[in-house]
């Protein structure tokens, strides 16, 4: 027995040895294959931000955590880019090797160029599937594909602009401002008016929250539960260590048992919206819901898709408004210099040609989104070994390698204020940088990859001409219905840092009516 004991030990020993051996082999030709692929690029190591400790960066994460608390995270993250004096380089974050980039070139090549090669990593896909479940703002590949190839004909469709139904919403907005001289944040009016117009073009009916409070339900769940995801993405795989919450387990429920009422009508009429090809074009409304029913008959992916979608579009929307509102309280110039082409409209609803044609308005909401972008930063994981042009070497010029499984983040808020880009003057809010002078000649701003408030490439915003168009329509209205405006916060613009940027402290105004 003892023999044979032994010769099996033996046997075992070897197959582990040969083991070992192939493991190291393969470590070693990916390791070969690597500095090759490195060197054939002309790839140099990038610069690293000095950590105390390179195992967790621990004392990082505590410090963003400390910023993000102080409303500064975004103001921090710029200022260490100025320190290390380049526009790309390396940390470690939660016990990952992190890039980070401000580099329009990486962005193009990481979001067009080559696209394939990266995915949103499992931070975003974990954290935001209880909530959301499998659509286009949590699935890559084939999935995600799927998702934009069936969602975007409807965005074209869309686009026409219900404006009608709009108007709606904005009437019952303009009714909630008092007229009596006293204060009103017009934020939470915003936040409303996106959920009002936004569940109304997704599902067929509005929550109505301007007008009545019945579904402030619904409305809080999906804040709280968003708020949850939220702050959970940033613990990555960490966040699987909290205890269950209940708290998120109620609203998750919750959430999506209120589409699901909608999912159900919408399938229960399914048979009459594919016989009536164009519903849309006949009612004048346009309803998601019913476009996605002509597609499929899963329930879970149509709710899927339509909470992606009501995530994407309803805080961001809000949060520009009240970028834009703010701002506009405080800059009684920049308030003229609307209100005067606002007046062109004499007053008459605008149709969606002249939205289009307000120069300065949309000067005004790109100049917002530029310093104030409502997505500040994004990321993206390396799916495989890969290059990127710019980031390698102690002045960031050279190419820079990524390895498979590693992270680049990307500031968009702080891409947006580069110098080189935007001037000397790159942190002041001055719409007239977009426009032509004719004075001087000067020619006002074109965008490219420095300019990135939507994304760009494959993945690009879906509802940016919805999201503008809803801005602009909402600016244009509330400019006819009052011609006065004034600040009742003393304060700076100041982060506010859930899944969008906002500021702080909403829009709080005194808004005078054009009737008074
Ligand atoms: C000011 C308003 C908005 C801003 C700044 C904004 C910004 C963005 C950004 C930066 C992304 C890329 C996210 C990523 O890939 O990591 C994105 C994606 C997306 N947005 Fe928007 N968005 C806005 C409004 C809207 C609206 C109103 C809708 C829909 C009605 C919408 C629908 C989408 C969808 C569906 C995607 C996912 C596209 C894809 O992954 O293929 N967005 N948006
Ligand atoms: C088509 O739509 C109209 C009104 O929207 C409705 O009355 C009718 O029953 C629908 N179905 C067919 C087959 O026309
Ligand atoms: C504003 O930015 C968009 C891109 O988002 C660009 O197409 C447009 O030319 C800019 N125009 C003005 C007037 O600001």
């Amino acid at each position: 027995m003892a023999l044979v004991d032994l010769h099996l030990a033996k046997l075992a020993g070897l197959v582990l040895a040969a083991l070992a051996v192939f493991h190291i082999l393969t470590r070693i030709h990916l390791a070969s294959k690597r500095r090759a692929l490195a060197r054939e690029k002309g790839c140099l190591p990038p610069p690293l931000y000095p950590q105390p400790e390179q195992i967790f960066g621990w004392s990082l994460f505590r410090q963003n955590m400390r910023s993000l608390k102080q409303r500064k995270f975004l103001e921090s993250s710029a200022n260490r880019f100025r320190e290390m004096g380049v526009n790309t380089y390396q940390l470690v974050a939660l016990g990952r090797r992190l890039y980070t980039t401000i580099e329009p070139e990486n962005l193009k090549t990481i979001q067009a160029v080559d696209f394939k090669k990266w995915g949103l990593g499992e931070r975003r896909k974990i954290s935001f599937r209880p909530l959301l479940g499998d659509g286009i703002f949590t699935t890559d590949g084939a999935a995600w594909q799927h998702s934009r190839e069936m969602l975007r004909p409807n965005f074209v469709r869309s686009q026409i602009g219900d404006l009608q139904t709009f108007e709606r919403h904005i009437q019952h907005l303009i009714a909630e401002v008092p007229r009596d001289g006293s204060m009103v944040d017009l934020s939470v009016l915003f936040f409303r008016l996106t959920m009002d117009s936004a569940t109304e073009f997704l599902f067929g009916e509005s929550t109505e929250s301007l007008t009545k409070r019945s579904s402030e339900g619904f409305a809080e769940s999906f804040m709280r539960a968003q708020d949850y995801i939220a702050h959970n993405s940033r613990w990555g795989r960490l966040a699987a260590l909290f205890p269950a919450n209940k708290q998120f387990a109620y609203d998750q429920k919750l959430v999506h048992d209120f589409v699901d009422y909608y999912v159900q009508k919408g399938l229960a009429r399914r048979s009459e919206l594919l016989a009536n090809k164009s519903t849309a074009e006949k009612s004048g409304r346009y309803v998601f819901l019913d476009e996605l029913v002509r597609q499929t008959t899963d329930p879970i992916q149509i709710r899927s898709e339509l909470l992606n979608i009501l995530l994407a579009g309803r805080d961001t929307t809000a949060s520009l408004l009240t970028n834009v509102w703010y701002m506009l309280s405080k800059r009684p110039d920049i308030w003229q210099k609307l209100q005067q082409e606002v007046s062109t409209l004499n007053g008459e609803l605008p149709t969606f040609e002249q939205l289009k044609d307000l120069k300065y308005l949309k000067a005004l909401l790109n100049e917002s989104l530029r310093l104030h972008p409502v997505v500040p930063g994004n990321s993206r994981e390396a799916l495989e070994d890969t290059t990127l042009p710019l980031g390698g070497g102690p002045d960031g010029r050279s190419p820079l390698f990524v390895k498979k499984g590693d992270v680049m983040s990307w500031s968009v808020y702080t891409m947006h204020r580069r110098k080189d880009y935007y001037g000397q003057d790159a942190e002041e809010f001055k719409p007239e940088r977009w426009l032509d002078d004719p004075t001087t000649g000067r020619k006002g701003l074109r965008t490219d990859w420095h300019y990135l408030p939507f994304n760009g490439g494959a993945r690009i915003c879906l509802g940016q001409q919805f999201a503008l168009t809803e801005a602009s329509y909402t600016t244009i209205r509330l400019c006819q219905a009052f011609s006065g405006i004034e600040s009742r916060d003393a304060e700076p613009w100041q982060e506010s840092l859930a899944l969008t940027c906002v500021n702080y402290g909403g829009a709080k105004v005194v808004l005078t009516a054009v009737d008074a």
